[in-house]
């Protein structure tokens, strides 16, 4: 019988491609989003990428009446929460928001999930709760350590009172994903990361670069005591993710607990060994110059991802030359993201 599946956040970067992947593994797909932070036009691609349109509900996920409606409409099997606030600078500075809104959000869906007896969530967690000061690789038997930032504890936050609801309800499962560093695109370029104003993270900034929209990237430091100076983070290719978003869903229904997965590659690649790639794979000059070290960044940060290999048979594929040609073949065809306009 198909199962459906709620994705929150289901319009986003990371919510789209996982749509594309559950529907292509015979999942039905609902998707509720308030578009805060994405474009109702990633439906009409979600659809002609897969040839099924999934539902829609242009919805914020911490409001309880109309989370209410939609669960009274979908007989729902089990739920990935991705809906969220993610900009790490601006959760610095509205840090009430970024906790409001996300833990907020959480809260309601498990509220609403226990009204309707829906007993499966994945939560779409961050390597962020590993904190400062760690041993690389990270292992998921490390401690939650202390976070930078207030949208980092809003992860680390909502890791927690999963599992205390958990507890309590000895039906619950859940599944903690722990991204590292998702980035790429759909190979078709129909979907991609469309970041709202000037890009925070690297790949994208590269790629608006790439494309004429910024003049050069400043690399935030040169003097960390990695092999070139230049942080080192595990890139992982957005579809190796949303593939091992459908492996966890299987995992989850039907079990009880809670269990936490790292979804990286294990390896690490510098800022400078990204930048050039995506100039080697696109053929298009990524001019930059170095800068000083941007707060809160750790000179290092990979997974151990073992544990997803062995437990839920996933292992990210994709190379770093195929999330840059990924990611640019996302930006040519779409300069300006999904509106066609800054
Ligand atoms: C950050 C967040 C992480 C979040 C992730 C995705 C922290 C410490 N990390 O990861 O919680 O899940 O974004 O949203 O808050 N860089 C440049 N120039 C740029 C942009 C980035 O040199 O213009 C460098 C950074 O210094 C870093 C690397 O590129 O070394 C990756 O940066 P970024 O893409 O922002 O990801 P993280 O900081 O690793």
């Amino acid at each position: 019988m198909t199962k459906t599946i709620l994705l929150t956040g289901g319009t986003g970067f990371i919510g789209s491609h996982t749509a594309v992947e559950m529907i292509q593994e015979g999942y039905r797909i609902v998707l509720a989003d308030d578009l805060s932070n994405s474009s109702r036009k990633v439906v009409d691609r979600i659809e002609e990428i897969t040839g099924t349109r999934p539902a829609f509900y242009p919805i914020d996920v911490a409001d309880r009446e109309a989370l209410r409606d939609l669960f009274s409409r979908e007989r729902l099997d089990g739920v990935i929460h991705f809906a969220g606030f993610k900009a790490v600078g601006e959760s610095t500075e509205k840090p009430l928001d970024y906790y409001e809104n996300n833990l907020g959000a959480t809260m309601n869906l498990l509220r609403v999930m226990e009204e309707f007896g829906v007993k499966t969530i994945v939560f779409s967690s961050s390597a962020t709760v590993y904190g400062q000061g760690g041993l690389m690789p990270c292992t998921e038997t490390m401690p939650r350590g202390v976070c930078v930032n207030p949208y980092g504890w809003t992860k680390s936050m909502s890791e927690q009172i999963l599992t205390d609801a958990s507890a309590a309800d000895p039906d619950l499962s859940v599944v903690l994903l722990r991204y590292f560093n998702p980035i790429g695109a759909h190979p078709s370029g129909l979907i991609g990361e469309d970041p709202q104003g000037i890009p925070n993270n690297l790949m994208p900034f590269v790629a608006q670069v790439a494309v004429g929209r910024r003049e050069e990237l400043t690399i935030f430091g040169n003097d960390y005591d990695t092999p070139d100076g230049t942080c080192r983070r595990d890139y992982i290719h957005v579809c190796d993710l949303a593939e091992g978003h459908v492996k966890a869903i299987a995992f989850g229904e039907g079990r009880k607990g809670v269990e936490v997965f790292n979804l990286g590659t294990g390896t690490p690649y510098s800022v400078l060994e990204v930048v050039e790639t995506f100039a080697r794979v696109s053929g298009v000059s990524v001019p930059w110059r170095f800068g000083p070290r941007r707060a809160g960044d750790l000179p290092d940060l990979w997974a151990d991802p073992a544990k997803a290999t062995e437990v839920l048979g996933w292992k990210a594929g994709r190379t770093l030359e195929d999330m840059c040609r990924d990611a640019w073949n996302w930006q040519r065809n779409n300069p300006r993201g999904y509106e066609g306009e800054e």
